[in-house]
């Protein structure tokens, strides 16, 4: 039998603006993981995809389209691996829709299983480059900044590049390691709210098409605070990188994609003394993160349960934690 996994992740800031060309932050979320395990299936069984969390199976004959079959078949075809016949179960721990990368998670722990199948070494950017394709295919436009954090397992600067062409392949982005000062704690409130991303990244671009002036300045916005929390993060200042944090809310909420229920969230965990508070994700439902000193952390996550919150989690980014 062949195991893998990969965790979720978080974006720090620089959601959505992303997309067009500004730099994001992400950090992945070590404790929150998706697994994969292979063991091999009797002759012309095909590929069998179980996730019983979801109560669902997929067969390669019968589901040829769907994402994680496809992903399997276009990793096999990547590897030149002569095995067509397999059962695969995926688990995880992470939330679905709910901006802490699960779809990314599974498909990257699928794609490092099927590589630990045939023995094949891929490199972090050969293991997001396959997910990133198979994201496309299924998911619009999307920046690739959850794919590439999960394959590397580290905290990253991410800058989409754009072809010179509409019709032509985006060059490779700009991804860089992001030093980390201080340990940060970050409390993470789920609304219980799930939505799609591609719900709220279609309506900003239909507003960025309608007003490009108006969400060009509000990108440009994000993006110098982004380079400051870089800052900030590097420096360990974390009342900084708090108050920044706070502000990219406020931008995500005029690029309108928060929502009521992240809003009451973000105002509780700052009435309850957190650094900043925004966001994280595609917005309108999904989570929202609270930076706190590790002494207010306890009622950071009171306030945000009694607050309404379905699930509030903590976790510790450090510099050695990858
Ligand atoms: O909803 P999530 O966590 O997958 O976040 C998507 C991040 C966006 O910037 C909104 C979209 C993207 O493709 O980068």
């Amino acid at each position: 039998m062949i195991q893998a996994s990969a965790p979720g992740k978080l974006i720090l800031c620089g959601e959505h603006a992303v997309v067009y060309g500004c730099p994001a932050i992400a950090l992945p979320l070590n404790q929150l993981r998706a697994s994969v395990q292979i063991v091999p299936a009797v002759a012309d069984q095909g590929i069998t995809i179980h996730a019983p969390d979801l109560e669902r199976m997929w067969n390669s004959d019968a589901h040829a389209d769907n994402p994680l079959i496809a992903l399997t078949q276009a990793t096999l075809d990547y590897l030149q691996a002569d095995v067509s016949d397999m059962h695969i179960t995926i688990t995880a721990a992470i939330p679905v829709a709910s901006g802490m990368g699960s779809g990314a998670a599974v498909a990257t722990a699928l794609v490092r299983a099927l590589a630990g199948l045939v023995q094949h070494e891929l490199t972090p950017a050969e293991i997001a480059q396959l997910v990133y394709t198979s994201e496309q295919r299924y998911h619009g436009t999307p920046s690739g900044i959850d794919n590439t954090v999960i394959a590397y397992e580290q905290p990253i600067w991410f800058v989409r590049q754009t072809p010179a062409q509409p019709d032509e392949p985006p060059p490779a982005p700009i991804i860089e390691a992001v030093t980390i000062g201080a340990p940060l704690t970050l409390v993470i409130a789920d609304t219980g709210k799930r939505c799609p991303t591609h719900l709220p990244v279609g309506h900003v671009r239909r507003n960025w098409l309608r007003s490009p002036d108006q969400y060009q300045t509000l990108f440009d916005a994000v993006a110098t605070l982004v380079q400051q929390m870089r800052l900030a993060l590097q420096q360990g200042n974390l009342a900084e990188l708090g108050q920044r944090l706070t502000d990219n809310q406020r931008l995500l909420e005029q690029i309108g994609v928060s929502s009521e229920e992240l809003e009451q969230l973000v105002q509780s965990a700052l009435d309850a003394g957190a650094w900043g508070a925004k966001l994280s994700g595609g917005g309108w439902g999904g989570i929202m993160i609270a930076l706190t000193a590790p002494t207010t952390q306890a009622q950071v996550a009171m306030a945000l349960r009694q607050a309404g919150a379905v699930r509030v989690l903590t976790t510790e980014i450090a510099d050695f934690d990858h």
